[in-house]
């Protein structure tokens, strides 16, 4: 029997222990491995609920007993989940999180602990909710050489992108709507400024390309600024926008950047819509795969956690380890990286001549929007358009196009 504490007995936590309950004999009889919840360590009490009689309120109960082989760290935030996840893996305990900012923040060093005491850290969770990603960058495509990951990362903006799009709808009644409905937090500035996707592009690509990517080198815009008039366009291109989470890796150079987008109706990631995740990734045998699934959510979340528990069980006393060095990658500035952008003006069409001085050719779009108009610039460096777009007067969005 392996014995398992979960911290946190929030919406992921209790999550966690339903999976394991529910699925018990079918996890036994799949893998061999006979998972009990022992301890769930939370702050409240439970009364009624059937967790009641396992709950404790002192971490030390947890860490200081031996039966306890796999923790499960779901309480978010970087502290106490921070100290609690070092202290277990001290312990020899293996540890098993959802927790993308810890991950993101201390993932590397919480490998080399888990590594130097013969156990394991595993985040499966921490990207793309309940969608298997971690665990095949990990071991299915060693073999090959990754040179891309774009993921849509985050479903609170894929929510609202969505809404936006198939409504016509501005940004800030969205949000709105989203958190009377629950779906976006009350303070969603970790998700529509784009940090949420930035922690995991950077978690994605530091396993893909094998040294540490720091998250805070990412270059990373959000959603905030997209407006109706830009959906306006995206329409009349047939494109949609989604928020981007991209890194590429050429020989040794890798870069990462997290912005909006607009993909062609032929791009995969073109149909990912409301709340759902998605990962592309490209592999230099693989070709293209793409990887789908629900992004967040209770029981998914827990089904990748629970996953991790019963991998993390099945190498007591080894651990897993992973191709994530303790190195840092340098990350290469995206101002020398290349794309077309689409840009709106002030105007009209006949004046594009005005334009074309400053970007070179440029395709307009005609969305219909008044006292206004749209162009598409040929492909450049984020450095050229910044310094011709210093140029045009009033510019008053732009907005990157994915090449595929
Ligand atoms: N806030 C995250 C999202 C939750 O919207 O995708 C899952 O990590």
């Amino acid at each position: 029997m392996v014995q398992v504490a979960v911290l946190g007995y929030g919406t992921v936590g209790s999550g966690v222990v339903k999976v394991i309950e529910t699925n018990h004999d079918s996890i036994m009889e799949k893998t061999g491995v006979d998972l009990r919840v022992k301890y769930v360590l939370d702050l409240r009490d439970f009364p009624g609920d059937p967790i009641q009689e396992r709950i404790v309120h002192d971490y030390d109960v947890i860490v200081n007993d031996p039966e306890i082989r796999v923790v499960v760290e779901v309480m978010g935030g970087t502290e106490p989940a921070f100290t609690f996840s070092k202290r277990a893996l001290e312990a020899g305990k293996s540890v098993c999180t959802s927790n993308k900012e810890l991950v993101a923040r201390h993932g590397t060093q919480l490998q080399q602990l888990a590594h130097e005491n013969h156990a394991s850290y595993l985040f499966e969770a921490s990207c793309g909710g309940g969608i298997p990603i971690i665990r095949p960058l990990r071991t299915s495509l060693t073999a090959d050489v990754i040179d891309e990951i774009t993921g849509i990362l985050n479903g609170t903006t894929n929510y609202i992108l969505t809404k936006m799009i198939d409504e016509g709808l501005e940004f800030d009644d969205v949000l709105r709507d989203a958190q009377q409905k629950g779906y976006a937090e009350r303070n969603p500035e970790a998700d529509i400024e784009g940090h949420d996707a930035c922690r995991k592009i950077a978690i994605l690509s530091s396993l893909a390309y094998g040294k540490r990517v720091d998250f805070t080198d990412i270059y990373t815009e959000g959603i905030t600024k997209i407006s109706s008039a830009d959906i306006k366009y995206a329409r009349a291109m047939e494109k949609t926008i989604k928020l981007l989470a991209y890194s590429s890796r050429e020989g040794d150079e890798v870069m990462a950047m997290v912005a909006p987008y607009l993909v062609d109706k032929e791009d995969p990631l073109y149909s990912v819509s409301g709340v759902f995740n998605a990962i592309f990734v490209h592999g230099n045998m693989l070709g293209d795969a793409m990887f789908y699934g629900q992004g967040a959510g209770r029981d998914a979340t827990a089904s990748a956690v629970a996953a991790d528990v019963i991998e993390a069980a099945q190498v007591l006393g080894t651990g897993v380890v992973s191709d994530w060095k303790p190195e840092k990658q340098l990350l290469k500035d995206v101002s020398n990286t290349r794309k077309p952008f689409f840009v709106r003006v002030p105007g009209d069409a006949s004046q594009r001549q005005e334009m074309e001085a400053i970007f070179g050719p440029i395709e307009v779009v005609d969305a219909g929007v008044d006292g206004e108009y749209g162009f598409i610039t040929e492909s450049m460096t984020e450095a050229e358009y910044e310094s011709r777009a210093s140029q045009a007067e009033g510019i008053l969005s732009m907005i990157r196009i994915r090449e595929k």
